[in-house]
């Protein structure tokens, strides 16, 4: 190396939590990308270290700090070594972690984070938690100013949505997110030509409540006035090679009547819809502040199989929530048997400083604990026999991936279903029509159709 060549410096990022954070890392990559860093797998060797974290449950929360503990040698062995705190725990704990964690130089919220290239700098504080008024994504370098040769995977994610304004009583989301923003549909159609245009096949669209989307029509569309996300779904569809659009995290409340309509009439809008309930206890839902029933969700889930008979539904359950008792959880129970899941999560009860249901009396956690494994069970038993029921159709799969046995390859079925295929005939971001043949726990296994 000449001296005049600057030395390149490597960052490592650890990503908690959710899609949403997985996106803003690679933003977050690509702005420190602009100051020469590039990005390591290997913790020790970086010159900076930037942990994207989760505020969702205690759990995840804690796990920050325990990851801290964990780079005490390191920082001690190099102290030049930069250690960054950004996400939802950054947001909601701020200057807290530095207390707590003296070994952290940075902390950087989810609004804030294209500032971290000057945090870095030491030209602004090293705290940066304000919800500023400046949209940060007009001020992270744009991805169509990355070279252009710069390939991607066949699928990516898109932020479309941040924030929310639902304020359900257990989350901290409003609160380490903000306020509900869509950002503008011309930038967002910018953004897929680009991801198109380096490779990517498969956008899924994020939002905390992605379909709450909403903005002006772009200048090109005559109609004029305000798209929905049903709108923005159609317009992402008339981009030339992108095969599959997917989005990701709904609210039953926003299912508005365009976008189950494009459900059943926009050929890229793939077949699977996550759409949590929480709960199927009415009396629950209140006290959650969902703003919908446990009949309003399964009226909304008849019309959206009346759309697309075919679709794959998934959701999220919290059990154990603040009053819940056994009549509530046996109507969870029903509204499950109802509407047969294709997969859900679900979350035993964690209580969140700052959020409404943090006082409340929480149910005896034994109670909780067997609750959630009734309801896994169920879900478990759904989830198979959603998947077994895929055994001898044909559906579309976009291959990401080399197997770990040679001549494997993997992609993701129509329905986000995992599936193996024994072929050396394919290339990663192909997508090919494959018969599947079985089912195994958490994948399928099929044969390319000739
Ligand atoms: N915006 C999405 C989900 C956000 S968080 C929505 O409205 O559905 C993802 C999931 O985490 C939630 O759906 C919920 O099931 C779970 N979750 C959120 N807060 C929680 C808490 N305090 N305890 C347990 N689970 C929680
Ligand atoms: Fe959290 Fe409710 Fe907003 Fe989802 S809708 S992010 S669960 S407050
Ligand atoms: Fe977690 Fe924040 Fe996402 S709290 S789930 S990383 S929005």
């Amino acid at each position: 190396m000449t001296a005049s060549t600057p030395a390149t410096k490597k960052l490592f990022i650890k990503t908690y939590g959710c899609q949403m954070n997985v996106y803003d890392s690679q933003r977050m990559a690509e702005a420190m990308g602009a100051e020469g860093y590039v990005l390591t797998e290997d913790q020790s060797d970086a010159d900076m270290v930037l942990l994207n974290t989760c505020h969702i449950r205690e759990k995840a929360a804690e796990k920050l700090y325990s990851d801290l503990g964990r780079l005490k040698p390191l920082k001690a062995a190099r102290p030049d070594l930069k250690i960054g705190v950004a996400g939802c725990v950054a947001q909601a704990e701020g200057a807290e972690i530095i207390r707590r964690m003296p070994l952290v130089d940075l902390v950087v919220g989810p609004q804030t984070y294209h500032r971290l290239p000057a945090m870095a700098r030491g030209e602004i504080a090293a705290i940066q938690t304000d919800f500023p008024q400046e949209d940060k994504f007009e001020h992270l370098p744009a991805r169509t100013s990355l070279n252009p040769a710069t390939r991607r995977a066949p699928t990516a994610f898109l932020t479309v949505q941040e924030g929310c304004d639902k304020f359900c009583a257990f989350c901290v989301v409003p609160y380490t997110r903000g306020a509900e923003v869509s950002r503008p549909a011309p930038r967002i159609l910018s953004e897929a030509r680009d991801l198109v245009s380096r490779g990517v096949r498969e956008i899924t669209l994020l939002g905390q409540n992605v379909n709450a989307w909403h903005g002006a029509a772009p200048a090109s569309d005559p109609a004029g006035g305000e798209w929905g996300f049903g709108r923005l779904i159609r317009a992402l569809a008339q981009i030339e090679g992108l095969a599959r659009i997917r989005y990701t995290t709904s609210h039953p409340n926003d299912m508005g009547d365009d976008l189950i309509a494009a459900h059943g009439d926009v050929a890229q809008l793939m077949p699977y819809l996550h759409l949590p309930v929480q709960s199927g206890s009415d009396r629950i839902l209140k006290a959650m502040n969902r703003k919908h029933t446990a009949d309003h969700y399964l009226r909304l889930i008849d019309r959206i199989r009346a759309a697309r008979p075919d679709i794959v539904l998934t959701s999220d359950f919290i059990v154990g929530f603040p009053g819940e008792t056994d009549q509530d959880h046996a109507d969870t129970l029903r509204l499950i048997e109802q509407v047969g899941f294709g997969m859900a999560y679900s979350f035993k009860y964690s209580p969140r400083p700052g959020t409404p249901a943090y006082d409340r009396p929480e149910v005896e956690p034994a109670v909780a604990d067997a609750r959630l494994q009734e309801l896994q069970a169920l879900l478990t038993r759904q989830q198979k026999a959603v998947q077994q029921d895929m055994v001898g159709r044909t559906v579309g799969v976009l291959f990401e991936k080399a197997g770990r046995e040679p001549g494997q390859m993997i992609g993701k079925s129509d329905y986000l279903h995992a599936v193996f295929v024994d072929t050396t005939d394919v290339q990663i971001g192909d997508l090919r029509q494959v018969r599947i043949k079985n089912s195994a726990a958490n994948s399928l296994h099929g044969e390319l159709l000739p």
